[in-house]
């Protein structure tokens, strides 16, 4: 906590430690902030955090208002389970994919982008944010095909075409985009949002990778949280069961993109300021992931 000095103390010849203290943890700070300017920020927000976006979206801004260029990524699992459920459409997974038929398609497309998309920029708007909504198929920015007939119209990334984010981004705009994906027929694909942001997040080359989901990172088989894990790490907790479901996708998303984004993490989105945890690399919040 930085301490105030009163301005008849502050040419003080001696000046007590706390205030070197204080100073340099304001200098550490700008340095900080100043390293961040133009760097690239992709944060999914999970469809299970999404409780918490006003929190989360607040943080966003002010990165963005501190010069880091955040694109957000959403997904939205429990309301698209929610719908499903209200039009009694059976929904069901496999290895943390959601199994989409045509009608199942309908229910994603309409929840993802008129809902859930459109919250998300009308309350990051309201709250200053400059910010506009797009979707993957939006100037075919994720192309796909059906890599798995059993899934249904779930797609595989073949390509990501980020012109219009970098764009976006130089204009000053934060994007926050809807997980879908054009089809090689020109179809629309349901494709997990995990993946969209790891293949954006590389695209752009961005500095950080940030999953907001509903768990404070990777637990392990007795329920302990684990700060770090590397790619054999994780072969071995999906084979034996400790990572499962949508965790699956997410942490196979985490390690396809180390190639080209120098941090991966994964964080709760419920906990108070996390991105701005992130920032400091805090060892208790989330979990690291690294080759
Ligand atoms: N080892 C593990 N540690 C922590 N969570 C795990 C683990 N294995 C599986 N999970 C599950 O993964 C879930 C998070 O993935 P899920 O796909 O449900 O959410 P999300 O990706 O944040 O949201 P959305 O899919 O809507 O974008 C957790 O709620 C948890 O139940
Ligand atoms: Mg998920």
């Amino acid at each position: 906590m930085t301490q105030v000095v009163a301005p008849e103390k502050l040419d003080d010849p001696h000046p007590p430690t706390y205030r070197l203290a204080s100073l340099e943890a304001i200098q550490s700070t700008l340095d900080l902030v100043a390293s961040l300017k133009h760097k690239v920020f992709v944060v999914k927000l999970g469809g299970s955090t999404l409780e918490y976006q006003q929190a989360v979206l607040q943080d966003c801004i002010w990165l963005h208002e501190l010069g880091v260029n955040v694109v957000v990524v959403h997904g939205g699992g429990p309301s698209i389970t929610a719908w499903l459920d209200k039009l009694h459409i059976p929904t069901s997974f496999e290895q943390g994919l959601r199994v989409t038929d045509a009608q199942t398609l309908e229910v994603v497309r309409m929840v993802l982008c008129g809902q859930i998309n459109q919250d998300l920029v009308t309350q990051a708007s309201e709250m200053g944010g400059n910010v506009v909504g797009l979707c993957g198929t939006d100037n075919k920015m994720v192309q796909a095909h059906i890599a798995n007939e059993r899934l249904g119209l779930v797609g595989e990334i073949d390509r990501v075409d980020v012109s219009l984010l970098t764009h976006l981004i130089d204009l000053g705009y934060l994007p926050v985009i809807a997980p879908l994906g054009l089809g090689p027929d020109g179809t629309c694909l349901n494709i997990n949002a995990d993946l969209v942001a790891a293949r954006l997040a590389g695209a752009l080359n961005a500095e950080r990778l940030i999953f907001l989901s509903d768990v404070n990172g990777i637990r392990s088989a007795d329920g302990t949280h684990l700060s770090e894990l590397n790619k054999a790490e994780v072969s071995s907790l999906i084979e034996d069961g400790t990572i499962y479901g949508g965790m699956i996708p997410k942490i196979m998303a985490c390690l396809n993109a180390l190639t080209n984004v120098a941090r991966v993490h994964i964080a709760n989105g419920s906990t108070p300021h996390v991105l701005l945890y992130e920032l400091e690399d805090h060892p208790h919040v989330g979990t690291t992931i690294t080759r």
